[in-house]
């Protein structure tokens, strides 16, 4: 039976799955690598970190499998990381990546000079941090010598495709990502990529997320003893191969992803803009399109509280106290923005802090406060979504942060909607596997492999009394940014 490698390509790890053709997982491997933060707000990696645990990940994922098997490998990867390389291909500084805050000037100098409305025409969306266009008006003007050198621009998961086939390629769905795509007509734009002063032949080729790229290079098919024949598919950002995977695919469905970051993802069959920008409007790996609210910091504001300051890798054992009648009665919040934020308060400069504490707060109750501070700022994205008149009646969850239970309940009771979980979690990697497999033509359609492959594992129903609770927790939370926001720019 033909087998396929997802590759999840994630900001703290890459995880990669061995799927049979008929969707099932054979083997799992995870790889950690190192992420830096050369200076507050700011987020770099290597790229050359990325591929050593990619082909250390492939050579362990396929060890005592038939290697002559694997058939396809399809890359789900973190989004909007500038990566550029030279005449050579050499990598010629540290990716700097989606989470990084470092282009506050340029971002203020798109939406304010090119301005909003230019932007959103040319390109669907406004400038953000994390964006790619900002981060390349950064190195014009702070590294003009490295920015003379770039011979090439890509993405992060671009980098392993290119990495293993040789082609400087790119999907739809990563492309929306870089503020250089006029993502309506899926061709790189224009007088984009004159503002940032970069030319087309500097971009890497335009693909469907299931569309073949290329197959081996001879050199990494013999290091990694496999066939030159291995097809490697143009893939997707990471939350639109978590779609995929979790069957968020054509019109009207949800996902939401818990992973560092925190996304809400809408599909849609047809191309829509939010008018006010908030959520990004990006295509999708199905050959649609979709909306997408991020947070920053998600699953990491847990990871952070308890590693950083509780010194503890014990979650269950810190949720552990946090009984149901504490929930929706916390006096304590947590406002999420520990890498600034993006979605929908665009603010680079906000930051996380506890608010509410008195004598009586207990390590249980701030431990609650940041899984709540979480779910309140998707629910700001949720919001922002309603107010499009999108009717989000239910949603998918994944991402590491959906395996806790209590988080799960208190997800659906802040939204106010029941979460389907599916039987496969690691939505990045299965979807990337999936979208190899249509590459491969094991299925006609992304749309024909969801209805075949994606099966529901169980939901987390809210419940009215809580959920009634949590809307009037909501309601306290919605007011402290706008409380405290004036007096982050005095904090950096
Ligand atoms: C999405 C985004 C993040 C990264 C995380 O716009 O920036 O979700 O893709 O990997």
């Amino acid at each position: 039976m033909a087998l396929f490698a997802g590759i999840d390509l994630g900001t703290s790890a890459v995880k990669l799955l061995l799927v049979d053709e008929k969707g099932k997982i054979q083997n799992e491997v995870t790889k950690e690598y190192p992420l830096s933060f050369p200076r507050p707000g700011w987020s770099e990696q290597e790229p050359g970190d990325w591929w050593r645990a990619c082909t250390e990940g492939l050579r362990e994922l396929l060890r005592g499998f038939d290697a002559a098997a694997l058939a396809g490998i399809g890359c789900g990867g973190q989004m909007h990381g500038l990566v550029a390389l030279d005449q050579n291909d050499e990598v010629i500084r540290p990716a700097i990546l989606w989470n990084d805050g470092r282009t506050g000037e340029e971002v203020e100098y798109l939406n304010t000079v090119i301005g909003r409305e230019k932007l959103s025409a040319l390109t669907a969306n406004i400038a953000f941090a994390g964006f790619t266009a900002p981060k390349l008006l950064w190195m014009r003007k702070h590294e003009p010598e490295n920015f003379g050198r770039i011979e090439k621009i890509m993405l992060p998961k671009d980098y392993i495709n290119f990495m293993l086939t040789g082609v400087h390629c790119c999907d739809y769905s990563d492309a929306s990502g870089m503020l250089l795509l006029d993502v309506q007509h899926k061709c790189w734009s224009k007088e984009m990529l004159d503002i940032c002063g970069v030319s087309e032949k500097q971009m890497p080729k335009l693909f469907e997320s299931f569309e073949v790229v290329g197959t081996l290079k001879p050199d990494v098919a013999s290091s990694l003893g496999l066939s030159e024949a291995v097809k490697v598919v143009a893939g997707a950002g990471d939350n639109t191969a978590a779609a995929v995977g979790t069957g968020v695919v054509g019109e009207g469905g949800c996902n939401l992803s818990l992973g560092t970051s925190g996304t809400l993802f809408i599909s849609s069959k047809r191309f829509g803009v939010d008018p006010n920008n908030a959520l990004h409007a990006f295509a999708h790996a199905d050959g649609g399109y979709h909306l997408m609210g991020c947070m920053l910091s998600a699953a990491s504001c847990n990871k952070w509280f308890c590693e950083e300051i509780l010194h503890t890798t014990d979650y269950p054992g810190e949720q552990e106290p946090i009984t149901e009648e504490k929930l929706g009665r916390n006096r304590v919040f947590f406002l999420p923005y520990l890498m600034g934020e993006r979605s929908p308060i665009n603010d680079v400069k906000a930051r996380g802090c506890f608010v509410g504490m008195s004598m009586d707060t207990s390590r249980a109750d701030l431990t609650q406060a940041v899984l709540e501070g979480v779910a309140f700022a998707i629910r700001d994205s949720l919001e922002v979504a309603r107010s499009l008149g999108l009717e989000i009646s239910r949603s998918k969850l994944c991402g590491g942060g959906a395996k806790s239970p209590l988080w799960r309940r208190i997800f659906a009771n802040v939204l106010g909607i029941p979460l389907d979980m599916v039987k496969t979690e690691q939505g990045p990697g299965y979807g990337g596997a999936m979208l190899a497999m249509v590459g491969c033509g094991v299925f006609g359609s992304v749309q024909e492999e969801v209805d075949a492959l994606v099966e529901l594992a169980g939901t987390t129903e809210p419940d009215p009394a809580l959920r009634e609770r949590y809307e009037a927790q909501y309601q306290k939370f919605r007011k402290i940014y706008p409380a405290v926001k004036s007096i982050f720019p005095d904090l950096q």
